[in-house]
């Protein structure tokens, strides 16, 4: 049995604690969160005992998921390493770039079993695009288009402000949300050679940005733009729309877990659209991967080896996210990545 702790436990550490639920030889042990409240009901819910420091949660845990807001990830993940157990850290890992790769090279020197909540690697939509964006028969990726749009998240299911404040934040939506799509982006297209950003501020909260427009160059040659935007509109959840073209084939993806995703192949075979419990098989059935990123880690810890995405993997992503910000500060002057 992996014994299991959480630090921080909103919004995200109980969306872990479901997924949990379901896993065979995995219990959550310990929890602690600097609202005591929130972590008793924590605890009350999903088990373990609240404790009073983070400290007692890695003595008492064999893994640890750190899901507190992003500034406090660098310090209790040097805590964890320096304890020698396992962890699983929300992204962004960090809200600057050179705190990330100390993390990443942290758990590397440490060797310890370690994954980033990139969990739309674990999406069947993604990864049947992914395999799509391979597929040598279509020819290679010319252009994706990738949009992704959500309520300002302050407010709706948001139960707090912290992404209001850029010191605990690092940013807005580029680096606190389409961290994910840049790490998506970079997954299909391959290295990303240039990038180039423009972005907004009309909430008007000081270092944060709600709209970010990116234009990537991958190595390859194909080119990606993606545009990220924090809106006031409640009734929409987060969405994401990607379109990938190549010479013979146009794929596209609608609702970032379950799809509906589509594929019209050249020179004029009818489309294909899936969705659900197809889509979900058809990705299983490519890579062997299960849908939840807490059974593939919690796996990963019980057979000693790593788990998928890494701190390494999510690097490669904060690399382009500081190129964007980088760009976007010289009025979207490219940013040559190599
Ligand atoms: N993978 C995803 O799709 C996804 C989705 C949502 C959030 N996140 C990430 O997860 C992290 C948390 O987001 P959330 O939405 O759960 O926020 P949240 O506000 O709901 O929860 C964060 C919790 O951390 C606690 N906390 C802060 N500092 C702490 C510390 N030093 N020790 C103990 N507890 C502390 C807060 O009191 C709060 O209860 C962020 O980095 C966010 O970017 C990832």
């Amino acid at each position: 049995m992996i014994k299991v702790g959480f630090v921080g436990t909103g919004l995200i550490a109980r969306s872990h604690a479901r997924q949990l639920g379901v896993v065979d030889g995995a219990a959550i042990v310990a929890c602690f969160d600097i609202d005591l409240e929130r972590a008793n009901s924590f605890a009350a819910e999903f088990g373990g005992s609240r404790v009073d420091s983070a400290s007692a949660v890695i003595e008492q845990s064999d893994a640890v998921y750190v899901c507190t807001w992003t500034s406090e990830h660098p310090d209790l993940v040097a805590q964890v390493v320096a304890a020698d157990k396992a962890i699983f850290c929300e992204k962004p890992l960090a809200t600057t770039l050179g705190e990330a790769q100390a993390m990443t090279d942290a758990v590397s020197a440490a060797g310890v079993t370690n994954q980033v909540g990139l969990v739309l690697r674990h999406s069947p939509a993604f990864r049947w695009l992914q395999k799509q964006s391979q597929d040598d028969r279509y020819g290679s990726p010319m252009s994706l288009v990738f949009r992704d749009d959500q309520y300002i998240p302050i407010q709706g299911m948001y139960g707090s402000t912290w992404r209001s404040d850029p010191k605990r934040a690092g940013a807005g939506t580029l680096i606190e949300h389409s961290v994910h799509d840049l790490d998506l982006i970079t997954w299909m297209l391959g290295p990303i050679e240039t990038v180039s950003c423009h972005m907004a501020n009309h909430h008007k909260i000081a270092g944060i940005e709600d709209q970010a427009t990116v234009t990537l160059k991958a190595r390859n040659g194909a080119h990606a733009v993606l545009v990220s935007v924090w809106h006031d509109v409640l009734s929409r959840p987060s969405q994401r729309r990607v379109e990938l073209f190549k010479m013979g084939a146009v794929f596209g993806l609608e609702g970032d877990w379950n799809g509906p995703v589509t594929a019209e192949l050249a020179p004029k075979e009818s489309p294909v659209l899936l969705s659900g419990g197809e889509l979900a098989e058809m990705a299983q059935s490519h890579d062997g991967l299960s849908t939840n990123p807490d059974a593939e880690f919690i796996a990963a810890v019980a057979e000693q080896r790593q788990a998928y995405p890494s701190f390494a993997i999510a690097l490669e992503a904060h690399r382009i996210v500081h190129a964007a910000y980088q760009s976007a500060a010289t009025d979207g002057a490219p940013i040559l990545l190599g």
